[in-house]
């Protein structure tokens, strides 16, 4: 063999082995893993909500995942009954895990806050209903309206009158805002069929 071939050779075996171990095996270790109950497939309204979620990096401050029992505090601070598995983000991609928590975990919000009142006040003004809360806003989110202007079918979310717009105009949510509260439901921690605590 010449020494080119073998050099060839080398840098091949080099690339194929990396890209085994890395890529290939965890990918098919991966793909067996069954969604936990509970975990569907997201609609249009949750994906769009998943992608202003991404936009607006909500990840920076918030995690989704609560630790099993006897690896801190996740569980005693009501961030789940169980903590997080694989099978709970097989439809992610790419998954919001997260490693920063200036605010709590995420990971089971649909059941702790399910009350769109709240989730969208807390969206355009946290202190609104959090007071002192260090979250920022998203008034971008939403449109603020003369109440006469509101069509039927639009979503009015109640301020408290410290935050409320003035005079006769309301605040109402838009798609994104909307969506963003479908996928927020989507995160919960239901209990596993199996005997597998956590
Ligand atoms: C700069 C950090 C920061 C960012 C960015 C941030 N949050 Fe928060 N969030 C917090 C803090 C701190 C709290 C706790 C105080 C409160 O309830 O507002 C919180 C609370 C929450 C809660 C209530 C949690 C509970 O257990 O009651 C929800 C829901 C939430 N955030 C959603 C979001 C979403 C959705 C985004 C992105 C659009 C976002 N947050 C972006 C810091 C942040």
């Amino acid at each position: 063999m010449t020494r080119t071939a073998l050099i060839f050779l080398g840098a091949f075996a080099a690339v194929a082995m990396s890209f085994t171990a890395l890529s290939l095996l965890p990918s098919l270790q991966l793909s067996t893993i069954e969604p936990t109950p509970g975990t569907n497939e997201y609609t249009y309204d949750e994906q769009l909500g998943r992608q202003v979620y991404i936009r607006e990096g909500c990840m920076y401050c918030h995690s989704q995942q609560v630790r099993p029992d006897g690896f801190g505090a996740d569980q005693a601070r009501g961030w789940g009954d169980r903590g997080s598995r694989p099978g709970d983000y097989v439809y992610d991609d790419p998954h919001q895990l997260g490693t920063m928590r200036t605010g709590p975990d995420l990971h089971d919000i649909g059941n702790r806050q399910p009350s769109r009142d709240w989730q969208l006040a807390h969206l355009y003004q946290p202190r609104s209903v959090s007071p002192g809360s260090v979250m920022p806003a998203y008034p971008y989110l939403f449109e603020v309206k003369r109440k006469a202007n509101v069509r039927p079918s639009e979503v009015t979310v109640p301020i408290s009158s410290k935050y409320a717009p003035p005079g006769d105009s309301v605040v109402v949510a838009t798609q994104e805002a909307l969506a963003l509260y479908d996928y927020l439901m989507t995160l919960k921690l239901e209990p596993l069929d199996s005997d597998q605590n956590g």
